[in-house]
């Protein structure tokens, strides 16, 4: 077989799917099919695929197959849809309906007042002085070291923060360490750019610092993400010892730190970020989503004083500034406390449906904290997660399957089940129960 054969190959196969007959996401044919459909050997096909995957056209799996690239990759794991008959614990959002008379107060708030220039015209910077302040209040009521409200960024959203940085901070064809199971929005960005995300195995407390400073070792990555605090999707919080200890090998390898604590106020206390110990290697980066409302997209990034201006002038030349609207509903809730009040709500929320969950859910192996907004569930040896996950589905239960969160998309026994966007409990209860049961159907077969 030539050696241009397989390229030959690969170019057809990447017009079939430039033309739709291969959708997004759909799997492919395997190699054996395919190279008796070509007139050539499985190998042929394997160095095609290969080629394909290189390119970034297709994605190959251990013992799943290959499959297009979805460019709506995070469709699959967070399913906003939500049917009355059907249970969504798919999406990781506050449990709105308690507090959406808040929200809709300071909206009518804001709508009733005087017209402001700064709120509709462009304004300076990549935000107002004062939205800032609030960031700064925020941040530091969960424990960052903030000294100035100008060494706070304002962002569309923890993702929009989170692109910015990967994009600014480390190039094409570079490695990016990421805990070996993350979120998989952080994944998307690192592929969409081109970057290689690389997994630091973790435990019960997270990220393994020593298996950190071998990867900084071996594979030189420019950026580090970690998510401190209920992360998604262990839910695993790291103590402050671990924190110490993760922010010395950032120090030692002098290599970028991006902290993503959008669930900070979920912990017990108040505890110390990695980024106070690595001020000038670290980006804090936070939201509002989770505590309050996704639909804001109010984030808040506090940057070393060394790069504030290149971040700034990075921003403004991408998005000009952010809308000051939703700033300014988020400022005033901030400013008058309540801001705090709906998170501890949340938060007391998202403990009592933990017990409802860990009552229902008794006797399977997960992961969890008391004020955790998600479980991680293993799934039981009878299970493969995928059919798993589409038979809940065919039962009108959503769940995000674990091969999402893993960094290079390896099959993983679990699943991610969010407790918070279903509103009612009597609701979330039927629901856990249609999951318990279906998790008990190949026990008892
Ligand atoms: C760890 C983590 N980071 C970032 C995000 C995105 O947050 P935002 O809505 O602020 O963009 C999420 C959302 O689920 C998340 O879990």
């Amino acid at each position: 077989m030539s050696e241009s054969k397989y390229r030959e190959i690969a170019r057809e196969i990447e017009k079939l799917i430039e033309i739709g007959h291969y959708e997004e996401g759909s799997k492919l044919p395997t190699h054996r099919a395919l190279a008796s459909e070509y007139e050539t050997t499985a190998v042929t096909i394997a160095k095609a695929y290969k080629l394909l995957a290189e390119q970034g056209h297709i994605e190959s799996f251990v013992g799943r197959g290959s499959f297009v690239k979805n460019t709506s990759y995070l469709k699959q794991v967070i399913h906003s849809d939500q049917a009355e008959n059907e249970w969504n614990f798919s999406i990781l959002q506050p449990c709105f309906s308690r507090h959406l008379d808040a929200l809709y107060r300071q909206f009518g708030q804001c709508a009733s007042e005087p017209f402001t220039p700064s709120l509709f015209g462009y304004i300076e910077d990549t935000g107002s002085l004062a939205h800032k302040e609030s960031g700064m209040k925020w941040m530091q009521h969960y424990g960052l070291q903030v000294r100035s409200p100008e060494q706070v960024l304002l962002t569309n959203g923890a993702q929009h923060a989170l692109s910015t940085l990967i994009e600014l901070y480390s190039k094409p064809g570079d490695y990016v360490a990421v805990e070996e199971l993350t979120y998989p929005g952080i994944l998307s960005i690192i592929q969409a750019l081109g970057r290689k995300p690389i997994g630091v195995e973790m435990d019960e407390c997270g990220m393994l610092p020593n298996r950190l400073h071998e990867i900084c070792l071996s594979d030189r990555p420019s950026l580090v993400i970690v998510v401190p605090s209920h992360q998604n999707p262990t839910a695993s919080t790291m103590p402050i010892e671990r924190r110490k200890d993760i922010a010395s090998v950032i120090q030692k390898h002098s290599v970028w730190l991006l902290e993503d604590d959008l669930y900070c106020f979920l912990n017990a206390d108040v505890m110390a970020p990695i980024s106070n110990f690595v001020p000038e290697k670290s980006f804090y980066i936070t939201s509002l989503s989770k505590a309050i409302s996704p639909g804001l997209r109010c984030g808040f990034v506090k940057a070393p004083q060394s790069q504030l201006n290149r971040l700034t002038s990075y921003i403004r030349t991408m998005i000009w500034h952010i809308s000051p609207i939703g700033f300014d509903v988020a400022s005033r809730l901030i400013q008058s406390g309540s801001a705090f009040e709906l998170a501890e709500g949340q938060k007391k929320i998202a403990a009592h449906r933990q017990q409802l969950a860990l009552s229902i859910l008794q006797g399977e192996t997960l992961f969890s904290q008391e004020t955790s907004y998600h479980i991680w569930l293993m799934l039981p040896e009878t299970w493969d997660a995928d059919e798993f996950t589409a038979i809940a589905k065919e039962r009108g239960i959503t769940v995000s399957e674990g091969h999402f969160f893993h960094y290079d998309g390896q099959p993983i026994p679990a699943v991610r089940l969010s407790l918070m966007a279903i509103s009612e409990d009597q609701h979330l209860i039927a629901g856990l129960q249609a999951l318990k049961s279906l998790l008990d159907q190949r026990r008892s077969s």
